[in-house]
């Protein structure tokens, strides 16, 4: 029987799903229904768990304090609602005993790490109510796609309104590091969609491969998908004291995994039904993605070059290069270096003092590149 994740951070999970709901109310009925939306949706919430299984697993190791002092007494002071109307805000405003029940949480994680979690998760969130306006998606997680249920101008709107509120919790943190961190994460977010929008290292019209593609591929998926979840176990470890090594660690934890789940993620797209991915499959090429089985097929197959230049476009392309990903080793290739960032996950956790969070975080791995977004 495998470790359960989330046993060391059940009731820590509980709580935070509550809370997100009170950060994300709004006064305007409508606002607060697209706010929420993705919030109702069977989430993984695969972000806030490992914040949270982080800081418990970098409990035990030494501490370093930090030259300044953080308030540890403004991360539980009200939050106010985000509403100007009056009388018709269906959320409280966030206080210490709504986000944190002292008797019930885990001792172990601070305050802070707890609304970290909450910020991650908001952040995904936003980004996921951006992407499906760019993706064009009709589905999430089994059901129709905010953009879908709401239309674009609102969906992009409700995305907004989550960094809008996540910015609000980070400014409360008063921790000017991790407010760069996280802000980091969302400028990361969006250069990471542009380098899939723009290649600057093709020549689109004319694309070759060459040792800079695989290259470009990665830093893209660094920013798009591992930046949030490598610079959030940062924060979380900064958050809790620790020495630059255990910092680095996390951080290390976090950026290894990030691009572990990103190629499974897209391998999936070739390997998955759509039923069992609660999206269409198959969405990468569609959308005129190369992704990394389509980037390991094109080094050995050239021909696949002029397929990526007009980005599948045309009738019969995306048949023909599925079929040539599939007689590829390009599926098997994305496999296994998706199991080399796996490994370097796990060494570099290795030295942390052995607990049922390390274990958590250890599963987290195995269940993250196996689980859909
Ligand atoms: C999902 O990728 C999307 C992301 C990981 C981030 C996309 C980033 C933006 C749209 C920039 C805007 C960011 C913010 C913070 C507002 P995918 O389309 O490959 O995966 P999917 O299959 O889940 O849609
Ligand atoms: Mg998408
Ligand atoms: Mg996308």
């Amino acid at each position: 029987m495998g470790i359960d994740p989330l046993r060391s951070v059940a009731k820590e999970m509980k709580f935070m799903t509550g809370n997100i709901r009170q950060l994300l109310g709004s006064g305007h009925p409508m606002l607060d229904t697209v706010s929420k939306y993705y919030t109702q949706s069977e989430g993984k919430y695969i972000r806030p768990m490992l914040v949270l299984l982080m800081s418990q697993a970098t409990a035990m190791t030494p501490k370093q304090s930090r030259l300044w002092a953080r308030g540890a007494e403004d991360v539980d002071r009200p939050i106010a609602p985000a509403t100007v109307l009056a009388d018709s805000n269906p959320s409280s405003p966030l206080t210490a005993e709504n986000v944190d029940n002292g008797e019930m949480l885990d001792s172990s994680v601070l305050p802070s790490q707890r609304r970290l979690a909450e910020i991650t998760e908001l952040i995904h969130t936003a980004s996921l109510l951006h992407d499906d306006v760019i993706d064009d998606s009709v589905s999430r997680r089994g059901n129709d796609s905010a953009n879908i249920a709401f239309g674009n101008k609102m969906a992009v709107l409700a995305g907004d309104f989550l960094l809008g509120r996540a910015s609000v919790a980070l400014a409360r943190l008063r921790d000017p590091e991790v407010t760069e961190l996280l802000a980091t994460v969302i400028a990361n977010l969006i250069e990471g969609e542009f380098m899939q929008l723009k290649n600057t290292v093709l020549d689109e019209k004319n694309p070759a491969w060459t040792d800079d593609t695989i290259t470009y591929y990665l830093q893209k998926t660094y920013l798009k998908s591992a930046s949030l979840i490598s610079k959030s176990c940062r924060a979380a470890a900064l958050l809790g004291d620790h020495s630059t090594e255990v910092v680095e660690a996390a951080y290390q934890y976090g950026k290894n995994l990030g691009l572990a789940f990103q190629l499974v993620d897209d391998m999936l797209d070739y390997t998955v039904s759509g039923v069992e991915l609660g999206k269409p499959a198959g969405a990468d090429l569609e959308l005129g993605l190369a992704t990394a089985p389509l980037l390991f097929a094109w080094k050995d197959n050239r021909e696949l070059g002029v397929l990526v230049g007009r980005k599948f476009s045309e009738p019969g392309d995306v048949q023909k290069a599925r079929s040539m990903v599939v007689a590829s080793d390009g599926i098997e290739q994305t496999r296994a270096l998706a199991q080399d960032y796996v490994d370097r996950a796990a060494r570099a956790i290795s030295p942390f003092p052995d607990s049922d969070a390390k274990a958590g975080l250890i599963d987290m791995i195995d269940a993250s590149t196996r689980l859909r977004r």
